[in-house]
């Protein structure tokens, strides 16, 4: 159902895999709300060439960058402004990805170039991003930047590892450079820290099933899928939200606020 809230909005969209990513769900709303938009992976991403499905869907062009090096993130922002026909409105940073985790390292050894690895392309790429669009003043007044994020930035979720580090830098980056891009152009920047999600990235993380299974019981009104998230991405995205910048922004059926669940008390009793 559309209500034309991104009508006339140009975004940049990373990290759109497959038909499980958020980034994918969040093109597919973008879209019927009336947005235009470039879509973005790491060149590496695309040889599947699933992403090309989207974009004809989508009616959008789809740009290679890596996130982590500034020249690509350059040519993207350029290009994407010569396709869209001026400033942007909105992007979505919906990247992440840890050797650390695809290797089975244990936290308490973590390989430290794969460390620096996952901060680069989880964490850093947001500033990168940030920094690319700032310099090259690519985003219209009251724009909105909104990027991925978990819990496990704030609290300890042993199996996702380094990944756990990157987000609490994320959402770091996220609420500086707010600030400064809200002085300069009120730009909005924000993270959406959301369930425990069945996509690749998702997939991932070590006793995944167990783990999706616990926090469904953990939360008040259950996960909140992917197309729950997309939606609330274009909420983010429009203008109903104008004011809401620099934040952290929980979107997960009550999880991170709930204690226990009778649920999961009741496989406590008579031990
Ligand atoms: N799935 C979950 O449970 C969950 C929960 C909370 C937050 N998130 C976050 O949501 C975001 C999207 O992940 P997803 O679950 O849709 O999985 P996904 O695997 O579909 O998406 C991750 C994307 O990151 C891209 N990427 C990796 N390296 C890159 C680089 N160097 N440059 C550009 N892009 C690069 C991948 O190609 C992929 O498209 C991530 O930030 C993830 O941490 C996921």
């Amino acid at each position: 159902m559309s209500n034309h809230l991104l009508k006339g909005k140009r975004g940049i969209i990373f990290g759109a895999l497959n038909n499980q990513s958020i980034a994918w769900k969040v093109a597919e709303r973008a879209h019927e709300e009336g947005a235009t938009f470039v879509l973005t992976n790491a060149p590496i991403a695309m040889r599947m060439g699933e992403i090309n499905e989207l974009a004809a869907k989508t009616g959008s062009q789809v740009i290679a960058a890596d996130a982590t090096k500034i020249e690509d993130l350059e040519n993207l922002v350029t290009q994407a402004q010569e396709i869209l026909g001026g400033k942007i409105d909105f992007v979505l940073h919906s990247i992440g990805m840890s050797p650390n985790v695809r290797k089975g390292k244990h936290y308490t050894e973590n390989d430290y170039n794969y460390y620096g690895q996952t901060m680069d392309v989880s964490a850093m790429s947001l500033h990168k991003t940030l920094a690319t669009l700032y310099k090259h003043d690519a985003m219209n007044e009251w724009g909105s930047v909104v990027a991925l994020s978990y819990i496990a930035a704030q609290r300890i979720f042993p199996d996702y590892n380094d990944m756990a580090d990157a987000k609490s830098l994320l959402e770091s980056i996220a609420r500086s450079f707010g600030y400064h891009y809200g002085i300069k152009k009120k730009v909005r920047v924000n993270t959406i820290s959301q369930s425990p999600t069945v996509t690749t990235a998702g997939q991932g993380i070590k006793g995944f099933t167990e783990f999706i299974n616990f926090s469904e019981q953990m939360s008040p009104l259950g996960n909140a899928s992917a197309i729950a998230c997309a939606d609330y991405c274009i909420s983010m995205f429009s203008d109903l939200t104008k004011y809401v910048t620099m934040q952290n922004l929980f979107h997960d059926g009550g999880f991170s606020n709930t204690g226990v669940t009778q649920q999961v008390i009741e496989r406590f009793g008579d031990q």
